[in-house]
């Protein structure tokens, strides 16, 4: 049930709402906008219509548009810069939780990340407690030794044993010592399953940076959790079907950075025709 309903009074007919949306189910007819009888299934419920709507006259699922938030505070390119650049993962943590107001706004955060056709069955498997991922940490460990007491590791993840013989010295490579982590993972069945994960944990780190948060990309994690030992990821309730996985840490940071870093991009290929 799409809810879409204009308000007669506010709409001015200007016709944005039906040229903005991307699968052009909505007419303006008789008078007013109206989804193009049958159509409703065709929707990916993006809500543009919605945004785009100059007198606030129209609502979809049940959306307040007096509600939505403004766009005033959007940040400047300078800010942005900061952001992007001043951004760094971060391999030292305080062993305490992140205050659950902020972890559950970076949660909601993860709401507004772009994916494919709008399609939102992204999973986000949380971690937000460090005694737990102290647990899983010990348990991936384990893992991983038994796997190398019995078959031994395969070749691509031989490093794993020096890993593991650091980890036995009181130090945690792959999970860097830190107190929470988020999974992210698709359904393979989804239009864009490789994607929508990257991109939901690209949104992720940069709000966690605006807010202090240390992050850092895992890629040790995902191999230790989903391809060395994948019964602790699915007793972490990663479902099996979704083979599109990645894995962020975050925390506190234990550090502090006094500045950015220096790259240019090495391979730009800039095409004219
Ligand atoms: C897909 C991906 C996987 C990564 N996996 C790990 C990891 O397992 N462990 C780690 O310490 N850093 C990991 N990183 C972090 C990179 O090493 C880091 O981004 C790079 O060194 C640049 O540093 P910066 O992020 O501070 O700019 C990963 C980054 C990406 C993008």
């Amino acid at each position: 049930m799409l809810q879409f309903s204009i308000d007669e009074e506010k709409c001015i007919q200007c016709g944005e709402c039906a040229a903005d949306c991307p699968r052009s189910i909505i007419e303006l007819e008789p008078e007013y906008p109206r989804i193009v009888p049958g159509k409703e299934d065709n929707c990916i419920q993006c809500q543009h219509c919605l945004a785009i709507c100059p007198t606030e006259a129209l609502s979809i699922l049940g959306v307040d548009p007096d509600k939505c938030p403004s766009l005033d505070a959007i940040p400047s390119p300078d800010q942005m810069e900061a952001l992007v650049r001043g951004r760094r993962s971060t391999r030292r943590y305080k062993q305490e939780n992140v205050d659950p107001d902020t972890v559950n706004w970076l949660m909601d955060m993860l709401a507004h990340a772009p994916t494919g056709v709008n399609n939102r069955r992204l999973l986000f498997t949380l971690v937000d407690d460090v005694k737990t991922m102290d647990t899983i940490r010990k348990e991936a460990f384990e893992g991983i030794r038994a796997k190398v007491q019995s078959e031994g590791l395969p070749e691509r993840y031989a490093v794993f044993e020096q890993f593991l013989a650091v980890w036995d010295k009181g130090m945690d490579v792959p999970f860097r010592g830190a107190p929470h982590m988020l999974i992210v993972s698709s359904p393979d069945d989804s239009p864009c399953p490789e994607a929508d994960p990257y991109i939901a944990l690209s949104y992720f780190e940069l709000c966690a940076a605006a807010k202090g948060l240390g992050t850092v990309w895992c890629g040790l994690g995902k191999y230790a959790l989903f391809d060395i030992v994948p019964e602790l990821g699915s007793k972490l309730g990663v479902p099996e079907d979704h083979k599109s996985v990645y894995v962020m840490l975050f925390g506190n940071p234990d550090l502090e950075y006094h500045r950015g870093v220096q790259r240019e991009n090495t391979a730009v290929n800039r095409v004219k025709m």
